[in-house]
């Protein structure tokens, strides 16, 4: 790999490189049925044809008003797609699929206990339930179109209704992952400006019914030291009228759904008609700086992004029967669970819990079913679920016509046991990269007529032009197989809008390394930095190393390392912290935490526990390292600067380079013995 280009790479530095693999052909069956094997369309969303080629995707919407501006650049790099045109997603999800389908199921719910029935949301079912609930936040909480909405909530089939409920009204939802802390949640509502939480009682994982409530009261705490007081906080109850929580409700603050919802049974609510540029919702990811940052993504251009790629490169039609089993808490479940799949007139299954619960069949017994026949998932539960059971696929009589991979880069070896026995050889895949900004793929092959290639994510999607640069600002030559930093040359409708309440941190860290002129409303102007490295084949497909910023990328969830330092030091003892990601069987990447200790404070086994403690307070179980090592200095520059790159190599076993330009050179090789033997490194246990 040429990693010259790029110095400051880290974890593509340490990711696995894998040789360029044979074509997998699609099944004849596939394309037979395929929503698009027409080859044009590439030739027809190519930059000549920019940006008219992406009213092909509004059109897919009903518009209450046509726009007549396909993109406004003027206020560059903010792009404005459909500009004077007027829609409302929850009309465009629900209600114009009620005359044709509203007996279809709309969500399939699958609870986590197997002897719990599914629950089927009809079209129809989900209408009334969004309009209950939407009249709800209208009249109960005071809500008017713009505010935001922190929503912490499991996969219960109320999420989606909350999320469309907003949507019907122009209130502005941020879904927090239900297994973020209740201090990630406090944030987040803080930063949004939420005056309302939605949140839940309790909720099913791994057989242990958890209790959700108790986070609220953590996150109404930390909104209000940043200064945002929480009015209400709705909990809905996983069983309705029981309450499955230690804490007690907080008179006149909280709210049981289920409840209130009684004084609006049969309440309809119009669905407001709102400018395709208003905004949709906020997505918390993370990025270089250590706040979390708020993408903001529009009402048109989003949907008609998330409704295109659901259509052409999720292959949706309105009888498939649809499992993406991500968690609605991420970009994934957002577009690839509830909006695109919805605007399709689609039937979206909604999983509660862990897939290998109780035994390493449940998730094709599910398929088996309920009759799934399109697949989405994460290399990291693939990987799960091939450790848990290779052979289980085959005891059960399910057939998937395709399947989605989505989150890490997938190993070879993985993406053909998924072929192979996930999908018995006839499923199309598709590997699709993109990012909570991008609202929808970037990369994928198109699965009715480009075959695949394992561990290459494909060419861009129809309408996406990439390019990649390397740190001098140099174009890679295209299919060079050099490594570089891939950017998006052209904008494109599912593009978040902005960072919420921070458009310079937007433009700084998207745009301006590559820029061309900053005082430009030409797009042309504009690269879009996606902050991973790549590489394309002579053939043009990509294929993503990983992130060049100070992103960890766990199971296909993004931690900035500054999240998981800025947790460390909150523990006394701790002077320094440094995170970096290590190579792991299952989850692709997780955090390894080196740190060192005031003076005069001894290593122990408690600060360790400490430090395990603050993370997974501050930000979620998800974030857990693998090791906390306790260092006597950390390797540092002449002018201070801690080289986390050293230590990912000391964590990964690969090559630590030169270091004697460092300020203590000999303390490499005392972490390295520590860290890979010779000497005992769990010196406490
Ligand atoms: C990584 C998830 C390789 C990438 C939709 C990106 C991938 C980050 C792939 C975004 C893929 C996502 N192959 N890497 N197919 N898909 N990534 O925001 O590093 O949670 O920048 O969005 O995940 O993660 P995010």
């Amino acid at each position: 790999m040429q990693t010259k280009e790029i110095t400051e790479v880290t974890e593509a530095q340490i990711a696995v490189h894998w040789q360029e693999e044979e074509y997998y052909y699609p099944s004849i069956e596939f394309i037979a049925q395929a929503n698009m094997t027409d080859e044009s369309i590439h030739e027809r969303f190519s930059l000549d044809n920019f940006p008219e080629c992406f009213k092909e995707y509004a059109d897919l919407l009903t518009w209450d008003k046509y726009w007549h501006t396909t993109l406004d650049t003027s206020d560059a790099p903010s792009w404005k797609w459909f500009v004077g045109g007027r829609l409302n997603v929850s009309y465009n999800c629900i209600d114009r699929h009620l005359e044709k389908y509203q007996n279809k199921a709309a969500i399939i719910y699958v609870p986590e206990p197997e002897e719990e029935t599914q629950q089927v949301l009809t079209y129809r079912e989900l209408y009334v339930r969004v309009n209950e609930m939407a009249a709800l936040l209208r009249d109960f909480c005071g809500l008017q179109t713009g505010d935001r909405v922190t929503i912490h909530m499991p996969m219960t089939p109320e999420l989606p209704i909350t999320m469309l409920a907003c949507a019907r009204l122009g209130l502005i939802h941020s879904v927090v992952f239900g297994g973020f802390s209740g201090k990630a949640c406090g944030e987040r509502i803080a930063d949004s400006g939420s005056k309302v939480l939605v949140t839940m009682d309790s909720y099913y994982r791994n057989g242990k019914l958890l209790d959700h409530r108790e986070k609220a009261d953590v996150a109404v705490q930390i909104a209000a030291n940043d200064g945002m007081e929480v009015e209400k906080v709705l909990v809905w109850q996983r069983y309705p009228g029981e309450y499955h929580s230690e804490n007690p409700m907080v008179e006149e603050r909280d709210f049981f759904v289920n409840d209130v919802l009684k004084n609006y049974r049969g309440a309809r609510v119009e669905p407001v008609s709102l400018p395709a540029e208003a905004p949709l919702f906020l997505m918390y990811t993370s990025g270089t700086t250590g706040r979390p940052k708020g993408c903001q993504h529009s009402t048109g251009g989003y949907l008609a992004y998330a409704a295109g790629t659901s259509k052409y490169i999720q292959d949706i039609h309105p009888e498939d029967v649809y499992w993406c089993m991500a968690d609605i808490g991420w970009i994934t479940g957002h577009s690839y669970i509830v909006y695109g799949p919805l605007a399709l007139a689609a039937s979206s299954v909604m999983y509660e819990g862990v897939p290998t619960f109780p035994d390493a069949g449940r998730a094709w017994r599910i398929a088996e079913r309920l009759n799934v026949n399109i697949f989405h998932t994460a290399p990291t539960t693939i990987r799960m679920l091939r450790k848990a059971g290779p052979d289980e696929p085959e005891k059960y009589n399910y057939r998937f016509k395709h399947m989605t991979t989505v989150g890490e880069p997938i190993e070879p070896e993985v993406w053909r046991w998924y072929y192979e026995v996930v999908g018995r050889g006839e499923a199309a895949i598709v590997d699709t990269w993109w990012q909570t900004e991008t609202g929808g793929f970037l990369c994928s092959t198109m699965p009715g007529f480009q075959p695949m290639k394992p561990g290459s994510a494909g060419p861009a999607v129809p309408g996406i032009h990439p390019i990649i640069y390397d740190d001098e600002g140099n174009e890679v030559p295209t299919g060079s197989n050099v490594a570089g930093n891939i950017c998006i040359q052209n904008p494109w409708p599912g593009a978040f809008q902005t960072i919420w309440g921070d458009r310079e941190r937007y433009v700084k860290q998207y745009y301006e390394r590559y820029c061309k002129n900053p005082e430009s409303k030409d797009w042309r102007d504009w690269p879009y930095l996606t902050g991973d490295a790549a590489v394309q084949a002579p053939d043009g497909y990509y294929r993503i190393l990983g992130r060049i910023d100070d992103v960890i990328n766990v199971a296909g969830h993004r931690l900035g390392t500054k999240e998981l330092e800025s947790a460390c030091l909150v523990v006394p003892q701790v002077a320094e912290a440094s995170v970096v990601p290590v190579a792991d069987d299952l989850k692709g990447k997780v955090p390894d935490i080196y740190i060192s200790l005031k003076p005069n404070v001894e290593p122990s086994r408690e600060v360790e526990d400490a430090v395990v403690a603050a993370i997974v307070d501050n930000i979620g179980k998800i974030a857990r390292p693998k090791h906390v090592y306790i260092v006597p200095d950390m390797p540092k520059t002449r002018s201070g600067k801690i080289m986390r790159r050293v230590l990912a190599s000391i964590s990964n076993g690969t090559d630590i380079g030169d270091v004697t330009t460092l300020a203590n050179p000999e303390i490499v090789e005392t972490i390295r013995k520590m860290v890979q033997g010779e000497e005992e490194v769990d010196f406490f246990g």
